[in-house]
């Protein structure tokens, strides 16, 4: 049997707002006994339920980091947000707000492991995914990833903000990992130019992860739950383009 060092914890990111999909995640890391939830950013914007996720994630008491959208529900006015933003900051009270203004951009949640939401400097910078001038997609070389974290000394590093599941090894051990998005299988942006992200799947998504004598063990997962209300919830504020999201994880 192999040494496990550390006990097995999981890793969640961008929720935006989708109750039902975190709340599926929750029973599920639940029922798999693990204790230990980090949380990579991206909690509340969209059209979804930011106030009852904000409620469910302070009241759980989760390491949560800060996203840039969570940044942006914070720094600018509500005039000046995109649409998704100032749907969730129409929900959020001035307690909701303070919770968000105290997230940590980058953690260190225990020895060798760093955590951030886009890159250790940029919150809205893709580190293992790459946009070229058309829009296409695709994975960054390991050279581009290892330059990214240049200065950095951990052994695992765990990102969010692109919203696609994804493990690259660096070498010497050192892994990067994304665990996918919890509430928002697909989404479109505009920067740096118009480019389309889609998983394929209309799951919630989180990962879980143990360090053993030989390295990382890494687990997807991919949790179907009932999409109705949330699919609704879009439909109902005018966002099409999230209710086929929710329904069925592309844009495409
Ligand atoms: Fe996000």
């Amino acid at each position: 049997m192999q040494s496990r060092l550390t006990d097995e914890f999981a890793v969640i990111a961008d929720i935006h707002g989708n109750i039902d999909a975190l709340d599926a995640v929750l029973a599920d890391i639940s029922a798999r006994g693990i204790q230990t939830i980090l949380n990579l950013g991206d909690h509340l914007s969209g059209p979804l339920e930011a106030a009852r996720t904000a409620d469910r994630l302070m009241a759980a008491g989760i390491a949560c980091i800060r996203g840039n959208h969570d940044r942006q529900l914070l720094d600018r006015l509500p005039g000046a947000m995109g649409l998704s933003d100032a749907s969730a900051y129409a929900q959020l009270t001035p307690a909701h707000l303070r919770w968000l203004g105290a997230l940590p951009a980058t953690l260190e949640p225990m020895e060798g492991v760093f955590a951030f939401h886009g890159t250790p400097q940029s919150d809205t910078t893709y580190l293992m995914e790459q946009v070229d001038a058309q829009g296409r997609v695709s994975m960054r070389s390991r050279a581009q990833i290892e330059a990214a974290l240049q200065g950095c000394t951990a052994q695992l590093y765990l990102c969010g903000h692109t919203h696609v599941p994804r493990r690259i090894d660096l070498g010497q051990g050192r892994v990067v990992l994304n665990p996918g998005s919890v509430g928002c299988p697909a989404y479109s942006d505009v920067q740096p130019v118009p480019h389309v992200m889609q998983t394929g799947t209309a799951c919630a998504c989180y990962a879980t992860l143990g360090r053993h004598a030989g390295g990382w063990h890494t687990s997807f997962h991919h949790i179907p739950y009932d999409t109705g209300a949330m699919v609704a919830r879009a439909k109902a504020a005018g966002r099409e383009d999230w209710a086929q999201a929710l329904a069925h994880g592309t844009l495409t």
